[in-house]
């Protein structure tokens, strides 16, 4: 059966990982998590891009040699995605053989149908983003723009891939697909860039430039343009050329920044695919950037937000939480500490923190540590199974239009919902009566409070896995694996032993949360 294939982009590997990167991963996570609740068999594939002229240039200022400057990255990399607890299935690196060997197949066959050819060229080159620049990227002053570093102009013979000839054929393609590109708006912008001619691509690099690459198979005086590489990741990753291969492609999401959607993966990439004879991906979700005070993070303004400190602090979760529900995804988002906290300390410490303790105290209070059954359905009972209907239907609708940060509002609506109902049934009042009526309030409204619990916890997991793992074993039970099952409000927690209330959200304590 095919999988459900998803991919983040392969990050830069002479960068230390920070907020963007974190955010990719952990909105490609959701996805895929949430595709595993539904049922489907999941592929999530993330790793590092590896070769090309930063690396190159990163390990020779640092003295040592590109592969250790990688070594090290990979490291780092995947060190976030455990302390993320990122569910990937894989990590490529692009210097490993099963990658470089894709690469080479995918370039030898374009050789030798003749979609790729030699010429020379002379452009100017910035060593920057490691492209040639097009007349119409200079500034209206006739320079160029800073993000390009420095520009040089060169001749050099290269070797080219017939990009251009599949200008119209990709034309067609996004007309004939409006939901190729997510969000649409996205969509048109590739249409946009379309509307110019797009040259052929020059897709090697010589040795004496750039060693750090992999050699092209037709010619070992070159190495390969390092997007041309870093693309095939995608197939390279599983199985391309093997009988396993049909069991993942197409992708169902590349999952991508808005700055790497035009060209490469909106125009490069499905113009690859067709020229190779490869099916192309289902679709890309180019999503926004983090800004901090309205700017871009970059190392030079050294307004680089380091996500290790946060999940130090808060936790993962929290880290999860906090960029899902700020995100609306397509868009940008500004990263504040102050608007963190503010999060942490009410969504999650009070609403949904302060809502699991008072469950389980009054649990093992009143109740001896096991949940009750509930025995009256008045109208504060079922005003709450009737909202939590509309969450959860109107949750899936939302996951289903990637409107993440809307289906987390949904749910906490539900979660102050459950607090709203607790004060209305108060049973801590009651609990001292004599009365069998207002013992049957007591015991209807902490299992209604712990049903709640538990199935918001439910629809919270692929945002908050190790939360909603542990509110389930302090309620007595192994877990959440199926929407289908675990979002039906019923009796399940019925008879269940509860533990001692925990404290799930601790209040901040170093530095980092004061300033
Ligand atoms: N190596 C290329 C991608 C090759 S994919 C075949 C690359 N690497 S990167 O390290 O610069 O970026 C990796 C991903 O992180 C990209 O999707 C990029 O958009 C994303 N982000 C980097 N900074 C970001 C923010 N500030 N905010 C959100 N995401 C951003 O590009």
């Amino acid at each position: 059966m095919k999988k459900f294939y998803i991919t983040t982009a392969i990050d830069y590997a002479n960068g230390k990982p920070h907020l963007g990167h974190a955010y990719e991963k952990v909105l490609t996570d959701v996805i895929a998590r949430s595709r595993r609740m539904m049922g489907e068999e999941v592929h999530f594939l993330t790793g590092l891009d590896e070769h090309g002229q930063k690396v190159q240039q990163t390990a020779r200022n640092r003295g040592i040699e590109p592969i250790e400057l990688c070594d090290e990255a990979a490291r780092d990399f995947q060190a976030l995605c455990r302390d993320l607890e990122i569910s990937n299935d894989d990590f490529i690196r692009t210097t490993e053989d099963r990658h470089k060997r894709v690469v080479r197949q995918i370039l030898q066959k374009l050789y030798d149908e003749g979609q790729i050819y030699k010429a020379e060229y002379t452009g100017h080159y910035s060593t920057r983003v490691e492209q040639f620049l097009r007349e119409r990227d200079r500034n209206e002053d006739g320079e160029w723009p800073d993000e390009y570093g420095e520009v040089v102009e060169i001749t050099e013979s290269n070797y080219f891939f017939k990009l251009g000839a599949y200008q119209d054929w990709l034309i067609g393609f996004l007309n004939d697909n409006p939901d190729f590109i997510f969000p649409r708006f996205r969509q048109k912008q590739v249409l946009e860039f379309l509307k110019d001619p797009i040259n052929d691509l020059c897709i090697s690099r010589p040795v004496e430039r750039l060693a750090w690459g992999i050699p092209l198979p037709f010619d070992e005086e070159y190495v390969t343009y390092v997007w041309f590489d870093a693309l095939v990741n995608y197939i390279s990753a599983v199985g391309y050329g093997e009988e396993r291969f049909e069991d993942y492609w197409p992708a169902d999401f590349h999952v991508i920044g808005k700055d790497i959607l035009v060209p490469p993966h909106a125009v490069y990439w499905p113009i690859m695919l067709k020229a190779a004879g490869v099916p192309l991906p289902r679709a890309i979700l180019a999503h926004g950037w983090w800004l901090k005070s309205g700017q871009k993070m970059a190392k030079s303004t050294g307004n680089i937000v380091d996500p290790l400190d946060l999940i130090g602090e808060f936790g993962p979760d929290a880290f999860r939480y906090f960029v899902t529900r700020e995100m609306n995804v397509g868009q940008d988002s500004n990263f504040s500490l102050d608007l963190f906290l503010s999060r942490y300390n009410s969504d999650l410490a009070n609403d949904l923190g302060n809502l699991v303790s008072r469950t389980l105290n009054m649990i093992g209070r009143y109740c001896d540590g096991t949940v009750p059954g509930a025995s009256i359905e008045g109208e504060p009972e079922s005003e709450l199974r009737a909202l939590w209907e509309e969450t959860r239907t109107g949750s899936a609708e939302l996951y289903a239009e990637m409107q993440f940060h809307a289906a987390l509002d949904k749910t906490f609506a539900f979660i102050r919902a459950i607090n709203r109902y607790a004060e209305q049934r108060s049973p801590w009042k009651l609990a001292k009566s004599a009365d069998p009526e207002d013992r049957r309030i007591v015991e209807t409204a902490l299992a209604t409070m712990a049903e709640g619990v538990r199935l918001s916890v439910a629809l919270l997991k692929p945002v908050m896995p190790g939360t909603a793992d542990r509110v389930c074993g302090l309620l007595g039970m192994t877990g959440v694996r199926e929407w289908e099952k675990d979002l039906t409000w019923s009796a399940v927690l019925e008879e269940n032993r509860t533990a001692p209330s925990e404290i799930l959200f601790p209040r901040p304590k170093s530095e980092l949360s004061g300033s």
